[in-house]
């Protein structure tokens, strides 16, 4: 999957030489502290860096790497590229506003580095397209779990349609597909959707080359679990038709990464066309106090267009009328 040719070698080969002399220049003239795991960010340590080392460039190389690794320029991680697509011109307004910035979302043995072996591009790319801020998991909306399965039970057919939206690297997915395989013994067909094709390739392979803990843990999860599929699209822009009986949304709505109304408009008409008649759609989230008002809003939007809702912000629960 990730490509091992002259073109990656050459063009890694320079991003390492080129980095490697800025951060000699940039060594030589700025003194410690240097950034090391668990240093403060002080706007003095920012600015020393994006003078010698600006994280807009280095990610814009990083980009070009990412094209000639991937299988398609659509792969490179979202945290690399533009809102367009296009190349990276960070710093965007939700990127990382310095290099010390952008390490602190990578794992340990890939922080702090510019320059990298072949071998570590498989993790350094999947690290970027999975952040920790992402926090793909299991068991993280218990509340919604005991609703699913009491749906799961009452479920009248022999055959449950399931869709995670923003599914990430599949934990949830896999846990709820369990779930609901557990009630009744019936077949389960489940498709996950998520934003960057680097976090479906990391759900359908159960692999994580940056975190071998939770590859593990998605693994156990996976064990036993047939049916689940995986792909990448954008929830404004859904590509199934379902019908599915129920859809999930977990850790989106309302919150950075989706807020804007049209945004919440255009998922929720996707999930209007994508649910059997009698579906749910299942909305969870850990938000701090301050998206409260996001996701309340977008309850008030369903409510008006005809959807029932239930339940509280942090765990919701809709019909059509
Ligand atoms: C906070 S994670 C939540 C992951 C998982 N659902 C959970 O709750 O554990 C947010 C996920 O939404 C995905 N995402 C962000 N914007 C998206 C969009 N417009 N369409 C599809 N997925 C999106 C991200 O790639 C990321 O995997």
């Amino acid at each position: 999957m990730f490509r091992r040719d002259p073109a990656v070698a050459t063009c890694l080969g320079a991003l390492n030489t080129t980095w490697q002399e800025r951060l000699r220049l940039f060594r030589a003239r700025v003194g410690p502290p240097w950034w090391a795991p668990g240093l403060v960010l002080t706007p003095e340590l920012r600015a020393g860096y994006e003078t010698y080392l600006p994280v807009a460039e280095f990610a814009a190389d990083l980009a070009r790497l990412g094209d000639r690794l991937l299988p398609h320029p659509s792969w490179v991680p979202h945290l690399l590229r533009a809102r367009d697509g296009g190349a990276c011109p960070l710093p965007r307004p939700d990127g990382p506003a310095s290099l010390p910035d952008l390490w602190a979302l990578l794992p340990e043995a890939l922080a702090g580095h510019l320059c990298f072996a072949a071998d570590a591009l498989p993790a350094l790319f999947c690290a970027l397209a999975d952040p920790p801020h992402f926090g793909t998991a299991a068991e993280r909306y218990p509340a919604q779990q005991e609703r699913f399965a009491a749906l799961c039970t009452t479920h009248p057919r022999g055959r449950l349609r399931l869709l995670d939206l923003a599914c990430g690297v599949g934990l949830g997915t896999f846990a709820s597909a369990a779930l609901a395989a557990g009630y009744g013994g019936r077949r389960v067909d489940t498709v996950g959707l998520t934003l960057e094709p680097l976090e479906a390739w990391m759900a359908a392979q159960q692999s994580l080359p940056h975190d071998r803990p939770r590859q593990r843990r998605l693994q156990d999860l996976a064990a036993g679990v047939s049916g689940v599929h995986f792909a990448a699209a954008d929830v404004r822009r859904l590509p199934v038709q379902g019908p599915f009986d129920i859809i999930l949304c977990n850790g989106l709505i309302g919150g950075t990464l989706l807020h804007h109304g049209p945004d919440l408009l255009d998922l929720l008409a996707g999930c209007c066309g994508a649910l059997a008649p009698a579906g749910w759609l299942l909305i969870a989230n850990r938000f701090h106090d301050g998206r409260r008002t996001h996701v309340e809003r977008f309850a008030e939007l369903a409510r008006e267009r005809r959807w029932e809702v239930a339940g509280d912000w942090h765990d919701l629960a809709l019909r059509r009328r």
